[in-house]
């Protein structure tokens, strides 16, 4: 199959590339290689996958539309759209790099979509669109529609742009929330990132709301397993729906739905910090802060959705992929 993957020389667009250059498919990385972090990261993981002569590069922003229509061409099988300007935190402080990346940079895919449809079409969202949320496990199904950062307001957006072009242009989508990602090869910005570097440098780590903090960690392996098996179950056109659809956020007026992609069992950020102490070898030292705007006091994914479509559910446990982090790591930064 001949496949795009926005976002490809990220941390999880890179995994996804990866897994589909193994499994032979074709495929074509759009990366703006932007510096909202170090771009020597995303420079070696785009060198792993140019290893493999099914792939190639185009080194644009989503935002330049002519260079992009250059790179879709007569368009693919199937698209996946995971670049992004991601993070909660930075989109207080640079807000304007949301709007580019994410609003307008996501306009200009779905005008290409339009043009030349895929099959099917799987667009990065996030587990930040259900804001605070008092109810847990969040459902596909519930509200979603009180952001707490311009990031979720963008991401939300975007699900809602991608519903609009569905409907019109008859292209099958499917929206996935992603719960917190973690794994080799991962985000600098990230706590456990930052948290394993700064054990190996022997600082202190912050931990915010006074580390009463829940998250949903999601291990990328079994993410993107999750990614394949619901790339092929294409959501049907309204005509071919079934009448009564419980619990299932398909739409009525488009071949679109939304999935969550989550461990579905969240972690104190206690035990989140002990995984990786354990790993590391180093006690921590730790900075209690107050919680940062923006940002929510748990997220837990409720995966019975995901686990209908695709017999699947991400069971990875932290205290096997923590270890896994640090071991790429300590190879990566040769220590
Ligand atoms: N990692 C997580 O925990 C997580 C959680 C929820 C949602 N997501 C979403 O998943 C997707 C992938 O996230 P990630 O963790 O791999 O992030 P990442 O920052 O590592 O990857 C995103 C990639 O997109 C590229 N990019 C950004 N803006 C661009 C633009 N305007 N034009 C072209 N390329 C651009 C960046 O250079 C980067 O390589 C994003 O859409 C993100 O919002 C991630």
């Amino acid at each position: 199959m001949r496949i795009l993957v926005t976002g490809a020389a990220g941390f999880i667009g890179f995994h996804l590339a990866r897994r589909l250059l193994e499994r032979g498919d074709e495929v074509v990385g759009i990366d703006g290689f932007t510096p909202y972090y170090d771009p020597a990261l995303k420079e070696a993981r785009q060198k792993i996958l140019a290893r493999n002569s099914g792939y190639s590069a185009q080194r644009l922003l989503l935002e330049d539309f002519g260079a992009l229509q250059r790179a879709y061409g007569n368009g693919f099988d199937v698209v996946y759209h995971f670049a992004a300007q991601a993070g909660v935190r930075y989109s207080l402080e640079a807000p304007r790099a949301y709007i580019d990346a994410n609003l307008i940079g996501t306009y200009n895919l779905l005008e290409l979509l339009r043009q030349n449809p895929p099959r099917h079409a799987l667009i990065a969202s996030t587990s930040s669109v259900y804001g605070a949320n008092p109810r847990v496990p969040f459902f596909e199904t519930d509200r979603a529609d009180h952001p707490l950062s311009l990031y979720a307001a963008t991401k939300k957006a975007t699900e809602e742009m991608a519903h609009s072009y569905s409907h019109l242009f008859q292209i099958p989508v499917t929206m996935l929330r992603f719960f917190t990602v973690y794994g080799p090869w991962g985000r600098p910005d990230m706590a456990l990132f930052k948290f394993v570097a700064a054990l190996f440098a022997d600082q202190p780590i912050d931990l915010y709301n006074y580390g009463n903090m829940r998250r949903d960690f999601t291990f990328v392996d079994d993410l993107i397993e999750a990614v394949l098996r619901l790339s092929s179950v294409v959501p049907p056109m309204p005509a071919d729906q079934p009448r009564s659809l419980p619990d299932d956020s398909l739409s009525p007026q488009a071949a679109f739905r939304v999935v969550n992609i989550g461990a579905g069992k969240p972690t104190e950020l206690e035990d989140f910090v002990a995984a990786i102490e354990t790993a590391v070898g180093r006690k921590a030292r730790r900075n209690f802060m107050p919680m940062q705007q923006g940002d929510v006091p748990v997220t837990f994914a409720n995966t019975d959705l995901l686990f209908r479509l695709t017999g699947y559910r991400p069971a990875t446990a932290v205290r096997d992929g923590v270890p896994a982090f640090v071991a790429w790591y300590r190879e990566y930064f040769g220590l």
